[in-house]
Parts: structure tokens; C-alpha cells; sequence
């Protein structure tokens, strides 16, 4: 178990392997644990932080101004700690949203991106509405497990929503998320800009994965994201929801292997 200090803050993340690094940045309101699969992958390091109120790291201290400039900043401190110069960015949805600030503010730092279920837009009007009442009723409700039973119907495709082991995890997850956390990330989310530039101006290897059943982010944001990034390769992950990571590691790692391996990334 590793922690680096941030401004007094605990950063949790956890490190295997050897290599090229992959920086996994996990969805809302999940851990890093969503990719232990993914640790099946050899020949890279892998890096799980939990971002800054989920998992075992401490939430910001001063949610007034929430932004995934805040999370990215936290991940470049974290490569910088461990010295690592590059690397490749794996996002999941709320982690994609993380690694399109990374792209925006050090491009230097990313040699490729893999983006599953995520989507470049920012929030409409009717998504911004909504947010602001899960935080209306996080709050008042003082604990996570109304929106545990929430989500999980929505996360899960149509194959895993009896898998009582996938539930047991993705539920573990979401309980280990603090209130400050969940509320400092519903915030960023609702204010994010726009990425699409950012996408059109990275030129570098991209693999865009998208669950075929994911009622949460549909494939066609995956086909626009893959049209605007000019070196993209896009791969739907048949029978999956919003968690193919989890919910078929083995066809998601497929995808990732020969990825890193077409663009000869591991070096
Ligand atoms: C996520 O899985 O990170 C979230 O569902 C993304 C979102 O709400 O936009």
C-alpha cells in the first residue's frame, strides 16, 4: 500500500510491474481496485491511484471550486514523485474526463491514451440539473448507500447484474467513497468544458473502448470521439455495460494487449 502527500492530503495508489507506465484513473465513484483485472497485462507498470475522496485517499479540504484540474494536477504530482517523465493514460468515464485535463495542460507527459466509457462533451443543462440533486441527496442522506443502489443497475451490463461477486465490488467501491469526495466530483463533472480540441490536437496512438449495453455513455459518443482523435482505434466490447474493465476483463485486456502492441508502447 503507497501514499504520496499532496498539500497535507494522502494520495493512495497502488503499483505493479515493470516498464512503460500505464496510469489507470478509475470512473465515479469508484477506486482504483475497478482495474485489478487490468494487472493481468504484462510488461508495463501499472499505477491505481484513487483519486483525491475516493478509495484511501483524502478527500480536498476545500471543495469550493471543484475541477478535474484539481484531479489531473494530483496525477502529475504522483508521476513526478515516482519520476516518471510519460505515460500512457487509461481513463474510465470520470477518468477520461482526468486524463482530457492531463492532455490539456502537459500533452508532453501522455505517449497514448486509451479512453473507455467516456465521452468528450461537456454536461447539458439536464445532466448539470441532475447532478446537483444526487449532491442535494447525498448530503442529506449523510452516507453513500442510497447511491450505491442507484448506480449499479446503471454501471452493469445486462450479463453481470446478477453476478453477485461484481456487485460485492463495484458496491465495495462505491462505499469507500467519502461525501466530500462524491460531491467535490459531481461538481467537477457538471463543470467541465468541453474536450473536443484537445482530442483533435492529440496526434499521438488512441484506444477507444465502449461497452455494447453501457446505458450511461452510448457507443456513438465512443464513434464521434474516434472521428475527432486522428490516430484512434475504436473497439466495442460485446455484452458489457459501463464497466467492460470489470465485467469482461479478458476481451478489454485483448484490446489493450494488441494496442500496446501495434504501436510497440511497451519500450
Ligand atoms: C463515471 O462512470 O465516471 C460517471 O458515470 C461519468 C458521468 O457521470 O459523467
Amino acid at each position: 500500500m503507497s501514499f504520496i502527500t499532496i498539500d497535507q492530503r494522502k494520495l493512495h495508489y497502488f503499483q505493479q510491474g515493470a516498464g512503460k507506465t500505464v496510469l489507470w484513473i478509475h470512473g465515479f465513484p469508484l477506486t482504483g481496485e475497478m482495474w485489478k483485472w487490468q494487472l493481468d497485462l504484462p510488461g508495463v507498470l501499472h499505477l491505481l491511484p484513487d483519486l483525491a475522496g475516493f478509495g484511501q485517499s483524502d478527500a480536498f479540504p476545500d471543495p469550493a471550486e471543484p475541477s478535474m484540474a484539481r484531479y489531473g494536477s494530483d496525477l502529475l504530482a504522483l508521476l513526478d514523485e515516482l519520476e516518471i517523465g510519460s505515460a500512457i493514460l487509461a481513463g474510465c468515464s470520470m477518468g477520461g474526463y482526468v486524463a482530457f485535463d492531463i492532455l490539456r495542460s502537459a500533452p508532453e507527459r501522455v505517449d497514448a491514451v486509451i479512453l473507455a466509457n467516456t465521452r468528450e462533451t461537456e454536461d447539458s443543462p439536464s445532466s448539470r440539473n441532475a447532478r446537483a440533486e444526487t449532491i442535494r441527496a447525498t448530503e442529506e442522506a449523510g452516507d453513500v448507500s442510497d447511491l450505491a443502489n442507484d448506480m449499479i443497475p446503471k454501471l452493469l451490463g445486462p450479463g453481470s447484474q446478477s453476478d453477485q461477486s461484481m456487485i460485492e465490488l463495484v458496491s465495495g467501491m462505491i462505499q469507500a467513497s467519502s461525501i466530500a469526495g462524491v460531491v467535490f466530483a459531481l461538481g467537477a463533472m457538471a463543470r467541465r468544458p468541453d474536450s473536443s480540441d484537445v482530442l483533435r490536437s492529440f496526434s499521438k496512438p488512441a484506444l477507444i473502448l465502449a461497452g455494447e449495453h453501457d446505458q450511461l455513455i452510448p457507443r456513438e459518443d465512443a464513434e464521434r470521439m474516434a472521428h475527432l482523435l486522428p490516430q484512434a482505434k475504436l473497439t466495442v466490447i460485446p455484452g458489457t455495460g459501463h464497466l467492460p474493465a470489470i465485467e469482461e476483463p479478458a476481451l478489454f485486456n485483448d484490446a489493450i494487449s494488441e494496442f500496446i502492441s501495434d504501436h510497440d508502447l511497451s519500450n
